[in-house]
């Protein structure tokens, strides 16, 4: 019986891909596994395409960061809604509600086997939602699934010969990832700034992985050997 939070980024959900409803099934399977051997498992779905194209949307007319930072959190209570209505759909005892804050969620926490959420205020992205959950829930670790192998040296986007990096410690993580501050609404780094400042000051052990394999999330959820890069 273990207690892990898992982010799964947004662009998990992938409008890109066809048969992209595999992705939920396979990701139904490891939770509904992971329920039968006790776990309790919070999951925090990100905002990926909504959540862009959202915030692309209204830029031009909003100069709030906060603004757009309460559009990016609409995307992701969206998505949130997909997963958590999918699972209970097939049965799995997630909680009835969408929980806006992370106590909200620790709380529900202690009722339900799973609960599902999405993002609560301006200044951060759901790794750091997630993250404060794993920390407030004492879980073993956060996963953070999003849609790179590794934690590179610089970003694998641009410069085709970033290091990637098997095991890292938190300051490693945070030297990467840079200062624990939030600037701009949509799309940022492989882990939050601000998550990973959290997770260093509580020493909450990260998993980071490509999630677009489900089998990857079990294999962390489970504690063992899942191809990522770990951080504690
Ligand atoms: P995401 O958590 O999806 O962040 O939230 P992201 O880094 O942009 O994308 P992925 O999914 O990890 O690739 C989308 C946006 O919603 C706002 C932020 O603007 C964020 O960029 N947000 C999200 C918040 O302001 N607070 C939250 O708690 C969550």
């Amino acid at each position: 019986m273990a207690t892990v939070i898992v982010a799964l980024g947004g662009s998990l959900l992938r409008p890109e891909v066809e048969e992209r409803h595999m992705w939920l099934e396979g990701l139904i399977e490891i939770i509904r596994d992971r329920v039968a051997m006790d776990d309790r498992i919070g999951l925090v779905v990100g905002g990926g395409a909504a959540a862009r194209e959202g915030i692309s949307l209204a830029r031009p007319i909003i100069n709030s960061e906060d603004r757009l930072d309460r559009i990016g959190i609409a995307a992701t209570r969206l998505n949130a809604a997909i997963v958590r209505e999918s699972l209970a759909e097939a049965g799995i005892p997630a909680s009835g509600t969408i929980p806006h804050s992370v106590n909200e969620a620790a709380s529900l926490l202690e009722e339900r086997q799973v609960v599902v959420m999405g993002g609560t205020r301006p200044g951060h992205t759901t790794d750091a939602v997630a993250i404060r959950l794993a920390v407030a829930t004492g879980a073993e670790r956060c996963v953070i699934a999003t849609n790179v192998a590794k934690v590179h040296e610089s970003d694998p986007s641009t410069d085709p010969n970033a290091v990637a990096h098997d095991r890292l410690t938190h300051s490693q993580l945070q030297a990467i990832v840079g200062p624990a501050e939030h600037s701009r609404a949509g799309p940022s780094q492989v882990v939050d700034p601000m998550g990973a400042s959290a997770a260093a000051n509580a020493g909450m052990p990260l998993c980071i992985l490509d999630g677009r394999n489900p089998e990857s999330i079990r294999t962390a959820i489970e504690g063992g050997d899942f191809g990522g890069t770990v951080v504690e």
